[in-house]
């Protein structure tokens, strides 16, 4: 591991660029190496299995790459493959999950009750409600699956107001969630249409809320972790971002603009050999 190797993140799509980007305006001087699995896209709705033989496969691609760190920026492979990956590559990189710096930042702040939007599987985990009640065991948790958000939004149809707002009033007008004080964004995907659900709130809720998410929260975690280990890169070189994506899409490739302020050009590569 040296200061000059670059950060590998992945996600099963475009979801994850949420959080490279975090980390890019954060660590402006960080070499970043991007998987996006769109072939197995969505995790959500995957086993548990499937998602941790996915999660060891790339995190080995990117160590390949001479990676320093990995970040799994995917709330679904947070939740069931963290520990798997940090056992069998945490001696080569270092691993970080999205899960832990949220639900640290939730402890810290919520007041009463906290509402979570994840896929599915990351709510059959219950690894949100889990970590929170850990360290703030007088919260209360309601965690919810929103199914096919994430594919929605790898499709590209954020782009589509009216359709955002009916499907986020569809998912947060849960009468579960109406007295929330905080909101969990528990998939990385969902940063992508935070103004639309930061606007439904405004217009809807019966109290302001405090919305939390992977990007700025995971990118300072991020440097924390390369400081201690001496390995922040200190180049003044500006970086050359890559991005791999097992299934070429056109919707990854129109997303993946969004994010950078420099243009990345998607590279298909075949890591199940299919
Ligand atoms: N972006 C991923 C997450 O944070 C998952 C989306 C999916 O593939 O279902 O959970």
């Amino acid at each position: 591991m040296q200061p000059t190797s670059p950060i590998g993140v992945f996600d099963s799509g475009v979801g994850g660029l949420t959080v490279a980007a975090a980390i890019s305006e954060y660590l402006p001087n960080e070499q970043i190496i991007y998987f996006g699995d769109t072939e197995h896209l969505p995790y959500g709705d995957k086993s548990e299995e499937a998602i941790q033989q996915y999660a060891l496969k790339i995190s080995d691609f990117l160590l390949q790459r001479n990676c320093k760190m990995i970040v799994i920026a995917c709330n679904t492979a947070s939740s069931v493959a963290y520990q798997l990956v940090q056992k069998y590559f945490g001696s080569e990189a270092l691993i970080i999950n999205v899960i832990d710096p949220v639900a640290e930042a939730v402890a810290a702040n919520a007041q009463q009750k906290v509402g979570v939007m994840a896929t599915r599987r990351t709510v059959q985990t219950g690894i949100y409600p889990q970590k929170i009640s850990h360290l703030r065991p007088d919260l209360h948790i309601v965690a919810k699956a929103a199914r096919s958000l994430a594919t929605m939004i790898e499709e590209g149809l954020f782009h589509n107001k009216k359709i955002m707002a009916a499907i986020i009033e569809h998912y947060l007008a849960d009468p579960d969630f109406a007295d929330i004080d905080s909101l969990i964004l528990g998939c990385t995907h969902y940063p992508i249409i935070a103004k639309d659900i930061h606007q439904y709130w405004q217009q809807n809720a019966i109290q302001p809320i405090q919305i939390f998410d992977s990007t700025d929260t995971v990118a300072v975690r991020v440097k924390q972790l390369l400081t201690t280990h001496q390995l922040l890169n200190s180049s003044k070189e500006t970086p050359n971002y890559q991005c791999f994506i097992s299934d070429y899409t056109q919707s990854f490739e129109q997303a993946s603009q969004i994010f950078f302020k420099q243009k990345i050009k998607p590279q298909h590569f075949d890591l199940w050999g299919s």
